[in-house]
């Protein structure tokens, strides 16, 4: 007799959501079947609605984090595509950034990229073994020459949410331009980018917004634009007898085809934020970090204190690789998880978690259910027979 694998449990969210509702699911497939025009670049029927529906959630989209400026809002193509257009598109040779050791490297390596090739500087703020961030260190990390303050919201690794207001605060006293990572908060807290003064917000659609992989979006506060260079230039639909990028927004960020499909499907995910499920209190993530302290061999990362976190919890399972101990979630209980450093290269050392192959890494989305966590608890009680 064949056995049947277990029930798929997915608790990657942090990587990308799963599922997608099914308003999302529904108004992609419509779009593929009966429309599947490209915006912006044709007069007949198709195109027009496309056009016009890409502006609504353009709009809808901008609301959603607190902006009034449709056109504040670009598409892009992840989180990483927006970072790179906001950290290349605002630093010139000299500049100095200010950015933490909870950064994915998203950040670092755009960074990394110009310290080694277009001589920026970059100080990366220590985090403490929460992986937060101090707002005093980060205020006094900068110097005459420091441009840019880049912060992570919400870490990926210990789902720990960092002082963005205070951050934002400091960085419009000093004069710094202050980048926001929200790749792990939107859709999971409320955003308003001018009550934390952020100028730049980089986030990805495909994660908590539950939008589909493939786009991302950028906020670039009215004005900025006139220093922002475009990171890519090319077709846009507008002014097409002219050889140079249009200057006017969003044109000037948007070159090529957008990602419709990925548009439709914000579109409906944006609808569905506004009457989402019920969210449990005490939370997944909590019910499971709970569950955890009564369980020795295994340890909570991070989670030390009172401060709000995402739905995001890492682990180390003693005497457990992680990679392996993910490997046996999947194979023995259908549980999906990630495993290692999760792109965040500098925060382990602050984790103590650098030597051991990074961390086990569950993240919770709306569909989740607390049975998921009583399986997920009930599976680490298994593994940590195994291993003694
Ligand atoms: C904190 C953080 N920043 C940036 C990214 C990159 O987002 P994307 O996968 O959409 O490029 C991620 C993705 O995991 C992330 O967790």
């Amino acid at each position: 007799m064949v056995s049947q694998p277990p029930r798929r449990i997915y608790l990657d969210n942090a990587a990308t959501s799963w599922p997608k509702p099914p308003e999302v699911v529904r108004a992609v497939e419509a779009y593929l079947r009966e429309n599947g025009a490209p915006a912006g670049r044709g007069a007949y029927r198709e195109a027009l609605e496309v056009e016009s529906l890409v502006q609504t959630t353009r709009s809808h989209a901008a609301r959603f984090i607190g902006s009034n400026h449709p056109d504040s809002l670009v598409f892009t193509a992840n989180g990483t595509d927006s970072l790179n257009q906001a950290i290349h598109g605002v630093l010139r040779p000299g500049d100095h950034v200010v950015t933490t050791a909870a950064e994915h490297n998203s950040v670092l390596r755009p960074l990394e990229f110009l310290r080694r090739h277009r001589q920026i500087t970059f100080d990366v703020v220590p985090v403490d073994h929460d992986g937060w961030v101090d707002p005093d260190a980060i205020a006094s990390a900068i110097r005459p020459e420091t441009r840019l303050i880049a912060v992570t919201h919400a870490s990926n690794v210990t789902g720990v949410v960092q002082p963005v207001e205070e951050i934002g605060k400091i960085a419009r006293s000093r004069g710094v331009l202050f980048l926001v990572d929200a790749a792990q908060s939107i859709g999971h807290l409320p955003l308003d980018v001018t009550r934390l003064s952020v100028d730049l917000l980089a986030a990805s659609a495909h994660k908590g917004l539950l939008g589909i992989l493939g786009l991302g979006i950028l906020y670039i506060r009215p004005g900025l634009d006139e220093t922002l260079l475009p990171v890519r230039q090319g077709g846009t639909g507008t002014r097409s007898d002219q050889i140079e990028q249009p200057r006017s927004m969003p044109d000037r960020y948007e070159s090529g085809n957008l990602n419709v499909p990925g548009i439709v499907a914000l579109n409906a995910a944006l609808s569905f934020h506004e009457s989402p499920p019920v969210r449990p209190s005490p939370t997944l993530a909590e019910t499971l970090v709970e569950g955890l302290r009564k369980l020795e061999p295994v340890r909570v990362i991070g989670w030390n204190g009172n401060r709000p976190h995402v739905e995001v919890v890492s682990v180390v399972v003693k005497d457990w690789q992680p990679a392996d101990a993910a490997a046996v979630l999947d194979a023995q209980f259908g549980i999906q998880v990630r495993a290692g450093f999760h792109c965040a290269p500098l925060i382990h050392a602050a984790l103590a978690t650098e030597s051991i192959g990074g961390t086990l890494r569950f993240s919770f989305g709306p569909f989740n259910t607390e049975a998921d966590v009583h399986v997920t608890l009930e599976a680490l009680k298994q593994l940590v027979t195994f291993s003694t």
